[in-house]
């Protein structure tokens, strides 16, 4: 058969195969401590069980949903979007609910994005959108971003990346796979360069919810002017941990939303209306469960942070939001080799940079969502000994 060359051309991060490893040297009675799934270990609040229990015999519970969303999910959203992202979108036409932000991303760069046009991603990127870019025959440009400067991508350099092929930015804040936090400023310099040059911006705000220092950082589609060139994609998975139940939202300008319907309807038709359910009962108390797992979070990062500058490792930006940490490994470059080993050996399991595109290799992404602190701690220590024998 032949198959869709852009596809085939998309790599799979093989990840699958560190996981499997993880999971058989768990079976084995091996203590693995996992830091490579992007996973918080906080349940949801209990009004989303609640809610779905006391509606499962509803008939309706089991039916489609509306393409865009239940109406009375998309008004609470609207008024979440408000609190949490400073962004005024109109719940009737700017706004639908996605089955997660992933899905909202590759909706919304297949409305954006074309064979041959060039996106911006500063780098090291989410594989998921140079995954969803070169699948449908763009090119993910890397905007390379300096360990030294905290991975913050300059206004300058996006300037000077622009091309004729330009079509637009993405960018992920807080980051993963950086940790870092985009200040306000450059955000704000970014977001209204890309505006007069014609572009769109795709915020990712999978982790607005979980900034530390600062707070919530400022969201592109709160940019004066930025409204029209703006598309944001939000998740429940971290902040509201649900990641399992496929429930986000996209919000942008209405003309690029009944775009976005068409690639909804002929994908997932909706999110699951289960979700959606569950969700409206949980989102009263959406911002005040997110605070929890921020401190949580941070406590977390703190803990990490000192347990590796105590064995001699600090080669790492501070994370300042959502729950990675990327530690470059001294005097390495096989992230891949090194990974293996750190599992097979001190069972340890983490994600290799170069997962994470052009200036990810050397370095390795730490998730601190789903293990807790005094297990932080001994993964340092085994992170030195493996590094110590590179
Ligand atoms: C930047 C980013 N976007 C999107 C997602 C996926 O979110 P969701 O589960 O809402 O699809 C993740 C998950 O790790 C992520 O890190």
């Amino acid at each position: 058969v032949r198959l869709n060359p852009n596809v085939v051309a998309t790599e799979l991060p093989p990840l699958l195969e560190l996981t499997a490893t993880a999971e058989r040297l768990a079976a084995e009675g091996r203590d693995v401590i996992r830091l490579d799934q992007g996973a918080v270990d906080v349940p949801p609040p209990p009004a989303f069980a609640a809610r779905l229990v006391a509606r499962l015999a509803d008939p309706d519970v089991h039916e489609y949903a509306p393409d865009p969303g239940l109406p009375e999910l998309r008004t609470a959203l609207a008024r979440h979007g408000h609190e949490a992202f400073g962004a005024a979108w109109d719940p009737a036409e700017e706004l639908i609910v996605t089955a997660g932000a992933n899905q909202a991303a590759f909706a919304a760069i297949l409305a954006l994005a074309g064979p041959g046009d060039e996106v911006l991603l500063p780098a090291p990127w989410y594989f998921n959108h140079a995954m969803a870019l070169t699948a449908i025959g763009a090119r993910p440009v890397p905007l390379r971003t300096d360990p030294d400067r905290g991975f913050v991508p300059t206004p300058d350099a996006v300037a000077a990346a622009i091309t004729p092929r330009t079509r637009g930015l993405v960018l992920v804040n807080p980051n993963n796979p950086t940790g870092v936090r985009y200040p306000d400023h450059v955000v704000r310099q970014v977001t209204e360069l890309v505006v007069a040059e014609g572009l769109w911006i795709l915020a990712d705000q999978t982790y607005h919810e979980l900034a530390f220092e600062g707070g919530a950082a400022l969201s592109p589609a709160a940019v004066p002017g930025a409204d029209r060139n703006v598309v944001t994609v939000g998740s429940f998975s971290k902040s509201l941990g649900l990641a399992g139940w496929r429930v986000g939202f996209l919000a942008g300008p209405a003309e690029l939303v009944r775009q976005v319907l068409k690639v909804q309807d002929s994908s997932v038709i909706c999110a699951p209306r289960a979700a959606q359910v569950g969700l409206l009962a949980a989102l009263p108390d959406a911002r005040a469960h997110a605070a929890k797992v921020r401190t949580l979070l941070s406590e977390r990062r703190d803990r990490l942070m000192t347990a590796l500058r105590d064995v001699g490792l600090d080669g790492f930006a501070e994370p300042r939001g959502g729950l990675f940490l990327f530690l470059a490994l001294p005097g390495h470059t096989d992230d891949w080799a090194f990974c293996r080993r750190l599992l097979e050996r001190e069972w340890v399991a983490a994600v290799p940079g170069a997962t994470f595109g052009p200036g990810g290799g050397g370095s390795i992404r730490i998730s601190f969502g789903s293990t807790p602190a005094d297990r932080l701690a001994e993964a340092a220590r085994r992170l030195a000994r493996a590094v110590g024998r590179l």
